[in-house]
């Protein structure tokens, strides 16, 4: 997948609505001039009660499908499930790193064997709301950061191409892999304007601070969907990123 070049392109809307027409309206309240966001996030609950016909219906307004189902399974399964991805014709898909090597070389794999090369695949390290405390009680004894940077390169070498991290582990990330052939692709959730209230997102930036950070796409819902005028909220984080 191209990295974005205009401002706009580089915001992925979080559909975190429970059904279709609920995603039909926000997409068409956030259009400008018939033009829909360039990219929108389908993710767990929209897609376990809309399966493969919502990721369609988004389509067809023009919008580019991130289908955030984190997959984690043995390789062979999250193989199948990455070739059926590619047959929706999304854009990005996420998977767990802990899944391990093969499963994140089966993935790539099954990628580019079912003509999707194309498909930026993503990897999860580890999950924002694991603090050291959580991670610990799951026989993982090192701080965050390191097992997201172990992760990420664990990704990395075996040709994922990107991870989705928190704005605040941004610059580790880019300072581990500075060599750009290794260069990942970022996506980061948790971005928070100066003027939106962050509700549960704890460790923040704003929008602008991330994508200088390193950055590549920025997964925005609150903020926009759930703003008095999401349109115009919508358009001051363009005009932030601009
Ligand atoms: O409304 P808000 O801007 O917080 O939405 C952020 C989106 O990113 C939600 O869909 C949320 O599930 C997702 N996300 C996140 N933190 C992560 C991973 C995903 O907020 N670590």
């Amino acid at each position: 997948m191209k990295l974005p070049s205009r401002p706009q392109d580089k915001i992925i809307i979080a559909l975190d609505v429970p059904d279709t027409d609920g995603a039909l309206r926000l997409i068409d309240s956030l259009s400008d001039q018939g033009q829909p966001p360039a990219l929108c996030k389908i993710g767990l609950e929209l897609f376990t009660a809309e399966g493969p016909s919502v990721v369609k219906a988004v389509k067809s307004r023009g919008c580019e499908i991130f289908l955030d189902l984190k997959f984690h399974d043995i390789p062979n399964t999250v193989a199948h499930a990455i070739k059926s991805a590619v047959g929706l014709g999304v854009a990005m898909t996420t998977l767990h790193a802990v899944g391990g090597p093969v499963m994140m070389e089966a993935a790539a794999q099954a990628a580019n064997d079912a003509g999707g090369s194309d498909l930026l695949i993503l990897a999860v390290t580890v999950l924002t709301s694991m603090d050291s405390a959580q991670l610990g009680s799951t026989g993982i004894n090192v701080e965050p950061k390191e097992q997201v940077l172990r992760l990420a390169r664990l990704a990395s070498n075996a040709g994922i191409g990107g991870i989705v991290c928190s704005p605040l582990e941004i610059t580790a990330i880019r300072e581990s892999f500075s060599n750009s052939r290794e260069a990942l692709r970022i996506v980061t959730p948790g971005v928070r304007p100066t003027w939106a209230v962050a509700g549960d997102q704890k460790r923040v930036m704003t929008p602008a601070e991330a994508v200088q950070a390193g950055s590549d796409w920025l997964v925005i819902g609150r903020p926009i969907t759930a703003a008095e005028n999401p349109r115009e909220a919508y358009a001051k984080v363009i005009a932030e990123l601009a």
